[in-house]
């Protein structure tokens, strides 16, 4: 398998690339794929903080994340996936990061004030020579505005964009799932479970299609 590299990014801190990051690393532990989180939040470290939590806890599989600063370091690393957990204002540059990625995650809320910080800067990337077709924005819908979310799905589709046909919705359970160092499918709720492996089932496939691209 070659080397695949899966980057969340975005301009909106609190938009979810934490945790799809931790949702899609632990999916793909899961499934015996040996994979990495490059922490770029160098910062606030909020991946590698969730896995002490989760080695402390003693969770299994093991999903191993390290600090990063730089995307030549992360193309070094041996692991066949890379999930780029990058910074709303990182200290590399975006762009960097998004040239060598072969799929960009942009999560963002349904919210027109979200979406819209998202779409400019997706706008900015793919200015700057970035094909949208490895972009794929992961909806949440942490209020549950089904008129939101109807909106939102007709702005991202006018641009071109892929997006998650499901989508997260905001719930404590999510949160302390998450503060426990679980992923969000692995809360005490199944229907949560489902829904939250929905998001990541659609993305793996997506990550998948290019994987077909790549090797074509
Ligand atoms: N669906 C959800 N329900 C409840 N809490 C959530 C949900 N999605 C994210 N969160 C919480 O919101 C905060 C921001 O999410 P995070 O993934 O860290 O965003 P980012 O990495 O983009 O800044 C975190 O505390 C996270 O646990
Ligand atoms: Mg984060």
């Amino acid at each position: 398998m070659q080397k695949l590299i899966v980057s969340l990014l975005g301009l909106k801190g609190g938009s979810g690339k934490s945790t799809t990051a931790r949702m899609l690393a632990t999916a793909y532990a899961e499934a015996g794929l040996s994979v990495k989180i490059a922490d770029f939040d160098v910062w606030q470290q909020t991946a590698s903080q969730w896995s002490a939590r989760r080695l402390g806890k003693g969770h299994k599989p093991d999903v191993p994340v390290e600090c990063f600063n730089s995307i030549k370091k992360v193309l070094r690393e041996p692991c066949a996936i890379m999930i780029c957990d990058v910074a709303g204002n990182p200290e590399v540059s975006a762009l960097k990061i998004a040239e060598a990625s072969d799929v960009i995650l942009i999560p963002t809320d349904v919210s027109v004030d979200d979406l819209a910080s998202q779409l400019s800067f997706i706008r900015q990337l793919v200015n700057a020579g970035i094909d949208r077709s490895k972009i794929m924005m992961v909806v949440n819908n942490l209020y549950e505005n089904a008129t939101a979310s109807e909106a939102a799905r007709e702005a991202i589709s006018a641009q071109g964009l892929a997006h998650t046909k499901s989508e997260l919705v905001g719930r404590p359970a999510y949160q302390n799932a998450q503060n426990q160092g679980l992923a969000v499918y692995q809360t005490q709720f199944a229907s949560l479970n489902d829904r939250a492996l929905n998001v990541a089932r659609e993305i793996i496939e997506f990550v998948k299609s290019k994987t077909e691209d790549k090797a074509a």
